[in-house]
């Protein structure tokens, strides 16, 4: 589409599959951003996708207008099993974050440090000798649901390989693939979350899933403690493994990262951060219109389903000075890749921490490498968005 933007056929019917957002991310987002501040979708029931940065920050933050209940994913087939608490609202999506938040606090987080780096140093010296890898295989798809079941969330990590499986595929794999892999997943955690509420409390975060919360005066009911379960297990699986391939890709093709990281380490957060801006996993998430309003002068009625574009958002010019550029020396790094308001991200201590050891370690033990010769990352992009396989050599 070389002589037309793409923004043009974007702007009359745009849908977050369209294979061009998976070819062509970045071109696709920037064109966005700079054509159609709110694009307009008939896929489905329709829907409208909101690009520019001020306006995801307000709409993310006004959950009265902009509601969660009706789910995060667009277009949902019938039946489709809904996740907590990403899809309520407050006042009960506020009781369950409180059960939730210590355990992925800050602090809690940096207690984990030790785990994670010896996690992420078991995972790369195995591969040092090989001097080759596929880094998503390898390692990407590994480390996150190491550190959260063994950590976090005791989910036996035995069955890791098979949960990150249904979870891949419900997330990034074929249509009509998704809705039995999602109730693979479904099933295993409500068995699972079954036999611990058979056995005595062992103090961890499962035995307050298990005990609930209050919904509306009354116990909140038994599927609610799967949803909240399946969000934990999705947005531990679904997300980080991208960011940290990202990180990874990144240094194989700019060696001059590779060496300012080297002589200046305290510049790892901020390379971390600019990965989280521009390798963004969670592309969009749903949100139903309550009230009547307006974005970017769009008419939205009660009813309507918008997208709220999380990673255009994070490439928007107004709020980031030359955005295509990853540069860890730019001041503030702006971003809505976790989210704004009450749904902000549960688990972002959690995935910066993963990125930040993934990246110190590897560069220790593989301070040189590069893309496998005639090879390419290849991605997968709808709501979410991941990097399917990362080949390396050093
Ligand atoms: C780099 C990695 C990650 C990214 C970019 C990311 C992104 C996001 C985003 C954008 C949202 C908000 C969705 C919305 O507003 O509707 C969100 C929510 C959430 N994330 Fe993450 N996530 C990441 C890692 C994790 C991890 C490691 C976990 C848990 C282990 C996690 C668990 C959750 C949960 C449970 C929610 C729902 C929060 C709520 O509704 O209150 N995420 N995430």
């Amino acid at each position: 589409m070389a002589e037309e933007r793409i923004a043009q056929r974007l702007y009359a019917d745009f849908h977050m599959e369209d294979p061009l957002l998976s070819e062509r991310f970045e071109e696709t987002l920037d064109d966005l951003l700079a054509a159609c501040p709110v694009a307009r979708s008939r896929d489905g029931s329709g829907y409208y996708v909101i690009n520019r940065h001020e306006d995801v920050r307000r709409c993310a933050r006004d959950w009265r207008t902009f509601s969660s209940a009706d789910g995060w994913m667009l277009n949902a087939p019938e039946g489709s099993i809904p996740i907590l608490p990403e899809d309520s609202d407050p006042p009960y999506h506020n009781t369950w974050r409180h059960v939730l938040n210590p355990y992925f606090s800050r602090d809690n987080v940096t207690g984990l440090e030790d785990f994670a780096r010896a996690c992420a140093v078991e995972l790369i010296e195995a591969m040092v000798p090989r001097g080759e890898c596929e880094f998503i295989a390898d390692y990407a798809a590994i480390l996150p649901g190491r550190i959260l079941f063994e950590r976090i969330l005791p989910v036996p990590v035995e069955d890791l390989p098979l949960l990150f499986r249904d979870v891949d595929i419900s997330s990034f794999g074929p249509v009509d693939e998704r809705g039995p892999a999602f109730g693979r997943v479904h099933a295993y955690l409500d068995a699972f979350l079954r036999s611990r509420s058979e056995q005595p409390p062992k103090g961890d975060l499962i035995d307050l899933i298990v005990a609930g919360v209050d919904k509306d005066g009354a116990p909140c009911p038994w599927e609610d403690k799967v949803y909240i379960i399946l969000d934990v297990v999705f947005g531990g699986l679904a997300t980080t493994t991208h960011v940290m391939s990202g990180a990874i890709h990144h240094l194989a093709t700019h060696p001059e990262t590779r060496v300012a990281l080297r002589a200046d380490p305290g510049l790892i957060d901020a390379v971390v951060e600019e990965t989280i801006r521009l390798y963004p996993p969670v592309v969009a998430a749903a949100r139903t219109v309550r009230a009547a309003t307006e974005v970017a002068g769009v008419a939205l009625k009660p009813g309507d389903r918008v997208a709220l574009n999380f990673a255009a958002a994070g490439r928007d010019p107004e709020a980031c000075d030359q955005p295509g550029k990853f540069d860890p020396r730019r001041g503030q790094i702006v971003h809505t890749t976790f989210g704004v308001g009450p749904h902000r991200c549960l688990g972002e201590h959690l995935a910066r921490l993963e990125i930040k050891v993934t990246v110190e370690e590897f560069l220790r033990r593989i301070p040189v490498f590069r893309l496998a010769p005639g090879t390419m990352p290849t991605y997968e992009s709808g709501q979410l968005r991941t990097m399917k396989n990362l080949y390396l050599r050093w």
